[in-house]
């Protein structure tokens, strides 16, 4: 499992070496798993910690297609135990309060903020995390590509959430005009405010996913 140092390492290569890691490859890797990203958002309240430790009890969970068990405290959040108990960092913690979308996960093919939703309450159901969205050959799901395509963020922290709420949008509305693409991810905020770009890279991934057949 990645830590924030080692974020804050990959976040620091971009622009310092680049023959070592262009931009375009570092947008593939956070569509892709959401790695090499850095935020504050990533420094964990003590709070937090203390209130998602000890008391566990082992549960399976069907994530990403695959029965994952993991040791679950009652009041644990289905973003603590993706992040800290599955290894799938991919799904960010912003505010952890239901308020920026970071966290968004797809259950049963709707979107949810995982920092609200209780992990024992999503036994029998079905988790799809940004780790999840890549085919097993490792090919992008259209959206991702629509994004690679477009460039459309700037830290790209936000990313795997507005991704997740857009493919989970776009399972009920497949060809959305630009405003209604933006009032279907408007519960996603991003601190860069680079929503122009992100709405232009969505419908990319919403083109693509149509030409693809995809749902
Ligand atoms: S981290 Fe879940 S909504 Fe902000
Ligand atoms: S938070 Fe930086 S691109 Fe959205």
């Amino acid at each position: 499992m990645r830590d924030m140092t080692s974020d804050i390492v990959d976040a620091r290569m971009i622009g310092s070496t680049p023959e070592a890691i262009s931009r375009r490859d570092f947008i593939k890797g956070v569509v892709a798993g959401g790695v090499a990203v850095s935020s504050a958002g990533y420094l964990f309240r003590a709070s937090t910690l203390l209130g998602q430790s000890g008391g566990e009890r082992l549960i399976t969970l069907n994530v990403n297609g695959q029965q994952r068990r993991a040791d679950v405290r009652k009041q644990e959040t289905l973003a603590w135990t993706l992040r800290h108990k599955l290894g799938l960092t991919g799904t960010k913690l912003g505010c952890d309060r239901a308020e920026c979308g970071s966290c968004t996960v797809l259950i049963d093919d709707v979107p949810h903020y995982a920092c609200s939703v209780l992990t024992h309450t999503v036994r029998g159901r079905r988790v799809l995390t940004i780790e999840g969205l890549a085919g097993a050959d490792g090919k992008l799901h259209p959206m991702q590509q629509g994004v690679v395509d477009e460039q459309g963020f700037q830290c790209a922290f936000c990313m795997p959430g507005f991704i997740m709420a857009s493919v989970g949008f776009l399972k009920t509305n497949p060809n959305p005009t630009r405003g209604q693409l933006a009032q279907g991810v408007s519960g996603n905020l991003c601190r860069c405010q680079d929503y122009d770009k992100i709405l232009t890279a969505l419908m990319r991934g919403a083109e693509n996913m149509r030409e693809a057949d995809h749902v």
